[in-house]
C-alpha cells in the first residue's frame, strides 16, 4: 500500500501527472465531484495548522468524500499517553486515508508502518512536508510554465524550515536548477541536506546572508518564517526573528517576472505592502494546495491495493547501542520504538536514523 512520507517517494513523472490532474480538476471540477463518494479522510493534526488541514478537508469534500479527525493533540487520546501506532490502528478502522501532522520527526513514518490505510505526511517537526512541496511545484509550474532552468532563492530559516528541505530535495531532480541559500549563519541549511542534494554532480548552489545582493538573479524567491517553535532558547529566536523582511524597496532590482512564494503563515518576513505586487504569488500558492491535495488523495486511494514499489529500498542496519541524538525524533517520546539506521557513508561510518534522518557516527564514538 502506498503512503507519502517523503516527497522523493514520488518520481518526477508521478509529480508531473499529479500536476496535470490538479490542473484538470481546476478546469473540469464537475468531472471529479463524486470521485471519492463514500470515502473518509482522517485528519490527525497533533500540531496547529490552517492551510494544510483545511485544504485537505476542502479537497476531500470537493471530491464528494467525508472527513473526521482532530486539530490538536489535547483533544485526542495522545494526551492520555496513547502511542502514534495505536492511534493510527484505530483511525484506520474509521477512515480510508489519513493525513497526519506531528511535532516529532518520523511520526508519520511510524503511522504508515502501523496503519492499514495510506498515510500522508502533513508535516513532521522540522523534517518533511511533502504536500507543501507538491503545492510549491504546482504553483511554480503554473506561474513559470516549467520546473527546469530556474534560479531559486530560499530565504530565512533554512535550518528548521521543513518546506525548504522538501523543496530542495524535489527540485534538485530537475535540470539546470540553481539554488541561492539566503540565511543568517545560525540558520543555514543543515549539512546533510546540502551533502545529499547540492554540490558536485548535483544541483549548483551559493550561500549568502544578503537578500538584496541575491535579488537580481532570482526567478523564484521562496521566503520562510523563522520557526519560533523549533528553537531550544527563546533568546536566539528573538535575536534572529527580524533577519529578513521583504519590502517593495528590496524588490527594486528583482526581475519583472520574479515569482515570490511563501508556504505561510507569515509573521513579518513579507511586508503587507508587497501583497499588491503582481509578483506576490503566496496566496495563490496556498489556494493551489487544495487541488494538488485532491489529486494526491485520488492517486493514493486508487493505488491502495498496489504494492509500494517506490519505498526506499536501502537496507536497514542494526547498530549496537546507537541512539538517535535528534531531540525532535519520535524515538525520544515513543521509547518502545526500536532504534533503526541506514548507512549514508560507509567509509566515514555515517548512519542516519530511519525515522528522522538524524545522523549518528558510531565510529567517532568508538574513538572517543
Ligand atoms: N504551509 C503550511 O503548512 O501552513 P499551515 O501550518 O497553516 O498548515
Amino acid at each position: 500500500m502506498r503512503s507519502l512520507i517523503d516527497i522523493l517517494e514520488l518520481s518526477t513523472e508521478e509529480i508531473d501527472a499529479l500536476i496535470d490532474t490538479a490542473q484538470d480538476m481546476i478546469a473540469r471540477p464537475e468531472a471529479y465531484a463524486d470521485a471519492c463518494r463514500g470515502k473518509i479522510l482522517g485528519t490527525l493534526f497533533f500540531e496547529p495548522s490552517t492551510r494544510t488541514r483545511l485544504s485537505f478537508t476542502s479537497a476531500m469534500m470537493t471530491l464528494g468524500g467525508n472527513v473526521l479527525g482532530f486539530s490538536e493533540a489535547a483533544s485526542s487520546s495522545a494526551s492520555k499517553g496513547e502511542s502514534v501506532a495505536d492511534t493510527v490502528r484505530m483511525v484506520s478502522a474509521y477512515s480510508d486515508i489519513i493525513a497526519m501532522r506531528h511535532p516529532k520527526e518520523g511520526a508519520p513514518l511510524v503511522a504508515a508502518e502501523h496503519a492499514t490505510v495510506p498515510v500522508i505526511n502533513a508535516g513532521d517537526g522540522g523534517h518533511f512536508h511533502p504536500t507543501q512541496t507538491l503545492t510549491d511545484l504546482f504553483t511554480i509550474k503554473r506561474k513559470k510554465g516549467r520546473l527546469e532552468h530556474l534560479t531559486v532563492g530560499l530565504c530565512g530559516d533554512l535550518k528548521f524550515g521543513r518546506t525548504v528541505h522538501s523543496l530542495i530535495a524535489a527540485m534538485s531532480r530537475y535540470a539546470d536548477i540553481r539554488f541561492v541559500l539566503i540565511s543568517p549563519e545560525e540558520l543555514k541549511l543543515p549539512g546533510y541536506t546540502r551533502h545529499e542534494y547540492l554540490g558536485e554532480g548535483k544541483s549548483s548552489f551559493s550561500e549568502t546572508t544578503d537578500l538584496e545582493a541575491a535579488m537580481p538573479e532570482l526567478d523564484i524567491l521562496y521566503m520562510t518564517r523563522i520557526q519560533q517553535e523549533r528553537f531550544a532558547f527563546h533568546d536566539d529566536y528573538l535575536r534572529l526573528k527580524d533577519s529578513y523582511i521583504l519590502t517593495p524597496e528590496k524588490l527594486k532590482n528583482a526581475k519583472p517576472d520574479l515569482c515570490i512564494l511563501h508556504p505561510l503563515p507569515r509573521v513579518n518576513e513579507i511586508s503587507v505592502a508587497v501583497d499588491d505586487d503582481p509578483r506576490a504569488c503566496y496566496f495563490e500558492q496556498a489556494a493551489n494546495g487544495r487541488y494538488i491535495r485532491m489529486a494526491l488523495i485520488l492517486k493514493l486511494l486508487s493505488e491502495k491495493d498496489m504494492p509500494d514499489q517506490n519505498k526506499k529500498s536501502q537496507k536497514e542496519i542494526s547498530l549496537d547501542g546507537a541512539v538517535c541524538q535528534n531531540p525532535r525524533c519520535i524515538t525520544t517520546t515513543e521509547q518502545e520504538l526500536p532504534q533503526r539506521f541506514r548507512c549514508v557513508d560507509r567509509e566515514h561510518g555515517v548512519y542516519r536514523c530511519v525515522y528522522c534522518d538524524g545522523r549518528v557516527y558510531p565510529k567517532a564514538n568508538e574513538k572517543a
